[in-house]
């Protein structure tokens, strides 16, 4: 049986200090269920958890429990796990700098795969039946077609795609082994394309260091922090000539993993993608920036950047017709405006916060 709606689940939020966690823990405690971040704030921001608690009234603040540690700890977290009576796992924490990758893959096999696997066998050892995991376009690497549709061919390009596959990976062996024992156990894999806004109560925002996603960098640029944005290429066979993505608002995003969670029954194994179903080019950004701000934005056109399919857009329809879920937030301008509004009430973002000093 799935949970079915308005019942109050207890989740572990992994990564729940970073941009995606802190808006699933936050929306997940606004939807009446309770908590259990587990961060190492590695990246994450201790004053994102701060802040949402801070945010909650009297009692609910009870709902939210923080938990500074790393998910690759079997016996920690599976204690945290049985001490809490999780019920199901939202698995964010995960390093996500495609070029980092790239430099230095080994730190990604080891945080998205090795750490994650470590984690699903606390969840094996707490007798935790439910799991969600963060996946990524990425896996797709840069495919014929789109929009992709999930059986498309996953042949990532980068090992940041390969560390997020080869979770998925163990994911469905473990499904499989749970199958064959008559364990409850049921799981999705998600695959996030590009994520993008922030809380629209400015609570919480999207805040990395260092920054290297197009929105943060164009508003930056709005903001008077940066001279001029680069477009990574003007040569790409797009409408245009600069690259297209699938531009999904976070609140949309972690909305998706509850509905997907209270759907889940015992031996599902799920695969959805997650967007809007429509591109943007790079130029539509900037030039639905320039509108949304009234700022003016300067542009250098640059050379492509190594590893950037030309075009990335969701066929997102396979969780519409199973499930019933899509995006409400689709108007770019909207999805822009709500990133425009956490930078001009947080232009330092958490670094200013008091909490930021622990943040590590
Ligand atoms: N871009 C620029 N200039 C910039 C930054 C980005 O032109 O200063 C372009 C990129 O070339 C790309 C587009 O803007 O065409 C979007 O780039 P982002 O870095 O914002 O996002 P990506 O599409 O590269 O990456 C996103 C997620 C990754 C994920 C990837 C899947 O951030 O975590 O999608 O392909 F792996």
């Amino acid at each position: 049986m799935g949970f079915g709606k308005g019942s109050r689940l207890r989740i572990m939020v992994t990564g729940g200090a970073g941009y995606v966690g802190s808006h699933a823990t936050q929306r997940m405690l606004a939807k009446g269920h309770d908590v259990v971040v587990i961060d190492n704030l590695a990246r994450g921001h201790k004053a994102a958890i701060d802040r949402i608690h801070g945010a909650l009234e009297g009692e609910a603040r009870k709902r939210l429990t923080f938990v500074q540690g790393d998910v690759g700890d079997r016996s920690a977290v599976a204690a945290t796990l049985r001490s809490n009576g999780v019920e199901a796992v939202m698995h964010f924490a995960a390093s996500a700098y495609v070029g980092e990758s790239v430099t230095d893959p080994l730190a990604y096999h080891a945080n998205n795969t090795g750490a994650a696997v470590e984690l699903l066998r606390a969840c094996h050892d707490a007798g935790v039946g439910r799991f969600i995991f963060s996946s990524t376009c990425a896996t797709y690497g840069e495919p014929e077609r789109v929009p992709i549709v999930e059986t498309t061919p996953q042949a990532p390009v980068n090992p940041y795609g390969w560390s997020k596959l080869h979770f998925e990976r163990a994911l469905s062996d473990y499904a499989e082994a749970c199958r064959i024992e008559g364990r409850d156990f049921a799981h999705a894999a998600l695959r996030y394309f590009n994520v993008a806004g922030s809380d629209r109560s400015t609570v919480i925002g999207e805040w990395h260091q260092p920054e290297t996603h197009l929105i943060p960098i164009v508003l930056e640029v709005a903001m008077g922090k940066r001279e001029h944005v680069t477009i990574f290429g003007t040569d790409y066979a797009t409408s245009d000539g600069t690259c297209v993505r699938d531009y999904i608002h976070v609140e949309d995003l972690v909305d998706a993993h509850e509905v997907v969670l209270r759907s889940l029954e015992a031996g599902d194994a799920r695969r959805y993608n997650l967007g809007i179903g429509r591109g943007y080019s790079v130029r539509e950004i900037i030039d639905t920036a320039r509108a949304v701000t009234g700022r003016e934005i300067r542009v250098v056109e640059g050379t492509r950047r190594a590893g950037d399919p030309p075009a990335l857009v969701a066929n997102a329809s396979k969780i519409a017709e199973e499930i019933g879920w899509k995006a409400q937030i689709t108007d770019l301008g909207a999805i822009i405006e709500s990133a425009w509004k956490w930078y001009q009430a947080n232009p330092d973002g958490y670094d200013r916060d008091p909490a930021a000093s622990s943040a590590g």
